[in-house]
């Protein structure tokens, strides 16, 4: 995800598919056929199993730099590529954010994980020119505090009450709504300043997807459009800052901050999850890893 207004500015041209309406930037949001959304299964099932790939790995000791080799050999090896090589000057194939890090985690040799960090491995692949974007969270060494792992619990329910809620004729207010109702009922918090996205043959297009808001309001879902959800919840105050590389998100208060995110699309009655886990490892624990 990137900030509001640079989403706005940068898929002002996302192009595809017919008109299926326009989100809260008044672009076009395409509608897209059978035969996209079987092109974004085998997109959107790389992207999980390559997390399944990494999973067993992801232990106390090991670098993020070490993960993310592993994450674009995986990618390579099953002919995809990792989308955020040299995206917007990205130079890495995923995004790993530890504790307090919201989003885009630089990985790096020189960055360890420790027993006790939650951390967010997100990871997108180009398979046959089509997007897939997930992540999950890993609890390192199994254990982490009470608030840390309540944090990690509530914005798992949090993305699939927000993934509960698609289907033809709701809207993206009703999306983000039931998202913040679940974080906010934990009395955790909603980051506003990144959104999920329009995804296809571009990596983030039109709609942009909130994780608030109000019933009823915003971009009615039609069948055929694509997007994720992806919400980040801070275990403390919304607001974050951005890093001086440019790409490390904080949470300004220094308190854990915790993301899910699936692809999916909207079908005839309800909702296609193109990232489901191959494995089944659907949140941490994950049993037999
Ligand atoms: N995968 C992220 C998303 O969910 C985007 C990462 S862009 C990067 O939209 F350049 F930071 F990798
Ligand atoms: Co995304
Ligand atoms: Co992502």
């Amino acid at each position: 995800m990137s900030g509001l207004s640079a989403r706005r500015a940068a898929v002002a041209s996302a192009s595809g598919g017919r008109a299926g309406g326009r989100d809260s930037g008044t672009r076009v949001v395409p509608i897209h056929g059978p035969e996209a959304f079987a092109a974004m299964r085998r997109a959107g099932q790389l992207a999980a199993a390559t997390l399944d790939h990494v999973t067993p790995l992801v232990r106390p000791g090991v670098s993020t730099g070490e993960l993310d080799r592993v994450i674009e050999r995986f990618m390579r090896d099953h002919g995809g590529v990792p989308a955020t090589l040299g995206y917007k000057g990205y130079t890495k194939s995923c995004c790993i954010s530890v504790n307090h890090v919201v989003n885009h985690g630089i990985p790096s040799d020189d960055k360890w994980l420790e027993a006790e960090d939650i951390a967010n491995i997100d990871v997108t692949v180009i398979l046959d020119g089509w997007y897939g974007d997930t992540s999950r969270m890993f609890v390192v060494g199994g254990r982490t505090s009470v608030k840390r792992q309540r944090l990690v619990d509530v914005t798992f329910e949090a993305l699939w009450a927000g993934i509960r809620a698609v289907r033809p004729g709701a809207t993206l207010g009703d999306v983000g709504h039931a998202i913040q109702r679940v974080a906010e009922a934990a009395r955790f918090s909603v980051v506003r300043d990144f959104v999920g996205h329009g995804i296809g043959r571009t990596f983030h297009e039109a709609p942009e997807v909130r994780h608030f808001g109000k019933p009823g309001e915003g971009l009615v879902l039609r069948p055929g459009m694509l997007f994720t959800i992806e919400p980040m919840i801070n275990a403390g105050r919304a607001e974050v800052k951005i890093l001086k590389d440019g790409w490390t998100t904080v949470t300004r208060d220094r308190e854990p901050s915790a993301q899910f995110e699936h692809t999916v699309g909207v079908t005839e009655d309800g909702v296609e999850v193109f990232t489901l886990s191959p494995k089944g490892w659907h949140r941490p624990p994950y049993e037999g890893a």
